[in-house]
């Protein structure tokens, strides 16, 4: 066997390792996002039409959206979902994931179609905005949502669900957007839910949400 053969063989194993590795990580998800999908329902209060607070989130396997569901509910705030048909659950979709979440870095006018595009935010004080941490930053559509909305005068939290590390930088650069385009202030949230084969249980994750997020304060 030449050198090129053997070359070729240690491609074609890399290649058939990644494959593995994606196809776990889809199951994974589609497996957590079928579990989370009913837990911690969302009922809009009689007050919540009228709440001046507004949790805006996008998820793709559930979690970000459970926090936002939890987030909403203590809040008594109205809950709205950004969906983003390129990264729907499965191969195609996490493969499109890491594409945009790493063009993104070097274009940042890359930005995916999300719906809704914007949201009539005026009636809101305070907007909270979830996304999961896809390669140490902000989700792409929540990029796209801050480009393509203002905050005039409102207080706004982002809040990540994440595995293991996000990029301090990337969330300062996107607390520059959200404060060019207008708000007042802006704070961060954070629960590290751990790597993908010991992570926290979705009820240990809301816990962790109460613990940290709402302990100080009344959070609103
Ligand atoms: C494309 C992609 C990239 C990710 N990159 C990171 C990362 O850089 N750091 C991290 O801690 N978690 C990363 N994750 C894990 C997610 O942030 C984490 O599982 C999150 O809680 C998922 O939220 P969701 O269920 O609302 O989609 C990544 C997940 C995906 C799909």
């Amino acid at each position: 066997m030449t050198l090129l053969h053997w070359f070729l063989i240690a491609l074609g194993l890399a290649l058939i390792a990644a494959l593995g590795v994606l196809r776990s990580v889809t199951w994974i998800e589609s497996r957590q996002a079928r579990q989370l999908e009913e837990k911690g329902p969302y009922v809009p209060t009689a007050t919540a039409p009228t709440s001046r607070t507004a949790v805006v989130y996008f998820s793709r396997s559930g979690n970000t959206a459970l926090a936002a569901r939890h987030v909403a509910k203590r809040l008594d705030a109205r809950l709205f979902a950004l969906e983003a048909p390129d990264y729907r659950l499965g191969l195609i979709g996490l493969v499109h994931a890491l594409h945009d979440a790493n063009a993104l870095k070097s274009k940042p006018k890359a930005l995916p179609d999300i719906t809704p595009r914007t949201i009539d935010l005026t009636p809101f004080d305070t907007v909270w905005i979830g996304s999961p941490v896809w390669l140490y930053s902000p989700a792409p559509p929540i990029w796209a949502f801050v480009e393509n909305n203002r905050f005039d005068g409102q207080r706004v939290v982002l809040f990540n669900t994440y595995n293991s590390h996000f990029g301090d930088d990337y969330v300062a650069a996107l607390r520059d957007k959200v404060m060019a385009h207008g708000a007042r202030s802006f704070e961060h949230r954070h629960v590290l839910r751990g790597r993908m084969t010991r992570q926290l249980t979705p009820d240990e994750m809301l816990r962790a949400i109460d613990d940290e997020w709402f302990a100080a304060q009344s959070g609103r």
